[in-house]
């Protein structure tokens, strides 16, 4: 495992813009972070090559973008109001509440008493609210329930099932499997075929913890991949190798990811067979993303519920069936602490520590550096300045450095990732060219303007 320290990438991230608490200025809000511009852009990087490995560069994947608030019979289909939920206990001594399976229940983690957790209770973790103006019915069933009109087990059905009651999605794919017909009736696919979201989830975490690894609001890039069910296995290996080539992608080092066939009870309640990609955070070797042979669970409940019929019918005139189901499911957050977890680097350069981040080139937030040797003299400035702007147009997110000295830029730049420096100096104005500082090596060269472009991206 890398000797990276969860601190070390916590303080960097803060410091340098990337990941802030939620709601900080108010005392933060547990389980909820904002991204700072070089965390959107590094975000939006990993996004857009998910995007393009998956969907864009196939041709048997369709996109969908789903409203987060969807009918409230999506989540009786799919079982998650019964079954997503976490054992939850809570200390009678201190009245702290954790999750019964994370921690050693035979004392309390907060208070140290011994003793004090009784029996876990099942706690479901989607986020509920209402559509529309219904404040006023819940005031009047609760009014009911203390006049004795209603006992408490029929105030929790009637708040259960309200029917304007919605959930914040728990993950993207239901919004998947509830659009599967639209998009076979509008584009008839051939089977096998996928299809792909990405997009914010939010569970209600008894504990979060660990940076962003485990939030309450955070992103999934989730992909459900129809298939006939005689092919569910050769489409699951397949999926598997595409997981690792995300991997490879992302620039985690192989050994730092590891396979864990889920068994038994750990299972999902919609899952027969799933793996865990699992990655050697600087918390431990925990849950990366998964990979899930689905079968029919979830298109068989929509038809059962909504009554609506399900089935493919093959174009070669075969028996029509109702389709299962792989899906690589992926979560954002660990995917940008995982890339950042193996790119965080220290080393010494001209013996002083130095501490940079080796991202991959296609993932840095900032593309390159440009700087004026001496910022005090205008036609560096303005040389450097024809500089930026031509790069700006090309690569979209490079950025202007003229503040203190060189080395004190390099150092900056190296703790985000950039892996370029650009330096205008005097004889850029005797010859169009112009150093370019590479981030891992430090080794500085001189190239023409003209072939800039193509040297740096
Ligand atoms: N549709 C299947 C599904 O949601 P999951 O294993 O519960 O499966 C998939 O979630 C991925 O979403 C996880 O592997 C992880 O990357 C991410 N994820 C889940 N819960 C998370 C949380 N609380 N915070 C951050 N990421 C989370």
């Amino acid at each position: 495992m890398k000797d990276v320290k969860l601190d070390d990438i916590v303080s960097l991230a803060k410091r340098r813009g990337f990941i802030y608490q939620g709601s900080e200025v108010y005392g933060g809000l547990s389980g909820t972070w904002d991204y700072g511009p070089l965390g959107v852009a590094l975000k939006r990087n990993i996004l857009q090559l998910w995007w393009k490995l998956f969907v864009e560069d196939r041709d048997d994947m369709y996109g969908v973008d789903a409203a987060i608030l969807m009918n409230q019979k999506v989540w009786q289909a799919s079982g998650h109001t019964d079954t997503f939920t976490d054992p939850l206990v809570e200390c009678s001594n201190c009245h702290s509440r954790f999750r019964a399976d994370k921690i050693d229940t035979s004392k309390c983690p907060t208070c140290g008493q011994k003793g004090t957790f009784g029996e876990a209770r099942q706690f479901n973790m989607m986020f509920r609210t209402t559509v529309g103006p219904v404040e006023d019915d819940r005031v009047e069933a609760i009014k009911a329930f203390l006049n004795n009109q209603v006992t408490e087990e029929q105030l929790q059905e009637w708040v259960a099932n309200t029917p304007n009651r919605v959930y914040l999605r728990p993950e993207t794919a239901q919004g998947i499997f509830t659009n599967y017909k639209n998009v076979v009736d509008s584009f008839y696919p051939d089977m096998p075929f996928g299809m792909a979201q990405q997009g914010k989830a939010f569970r209600n975490e008894i504990s979060p913890r660990d940076f962003v690894f485990r939030s309450r609001e955070f992103e999934q890039m989730e992909i459900e991949y129809f298939v006939h069910p005689d092919q569910w296995e050769e489409a699951f290996e397949q999926w598997r190798k595409n997981v690792w080539e995300w991997c490879r992608a992302l620039g985690l080092p192989q050994d730092m990811v590891h396979e864990l066939e889920v068994k038994g009870d750990d299972l999902a309640h919609y899952s027969k067979r799933t793996i865990d990609f699992e990655f050697d955070f600087p918390i431990g070797r925990e849950e990366l993303l998964g990979l899930a042979y689905r079968t029919d669970f979830d298109l068989g409940n929509i038809q059962r519920v909504s009554g609506k019929n399900m089935e493919y019918r093959p174009k070669d005139g075969g028996a029509p069936f109702v389709p299962h189901v792989i899906e690589p499911s992926f979560g954002l957050e660990r995917a940008l602490m995982a890339v950042l977890t193996a790119a965080y680097t220290e080393d010494e350069l001209n013996g002083e520590k130095r501490v940079y981040l080796k991202l991959p080139k296609h993932l840095a937030p900032v593309k390159c550096a440009v700087s004026p040797l001496l910022k005090n003299k205008p036609e560096l400035a303005a040389k450097a300045r024809e500089v930026y702007a031509a790069l700006k147009k090309e690569l979209g997110n490079v950025m202007w450095d003229d503040n203190g000295n060189i080395g004190k830029r390099y150092r900056r730049q190296d703790e985000i990732g950039t892996p370029y420096c650009v330096t205008i100096d005097f004889q850029t104005l005797e010859d169009n060219t112009v150093t370019v500082r590479d981030r891992d090596t430090a080794e500085q060269k001189r190239v023409a303007i003209a072939h800039l472009f193509a040297t740096i991206s």
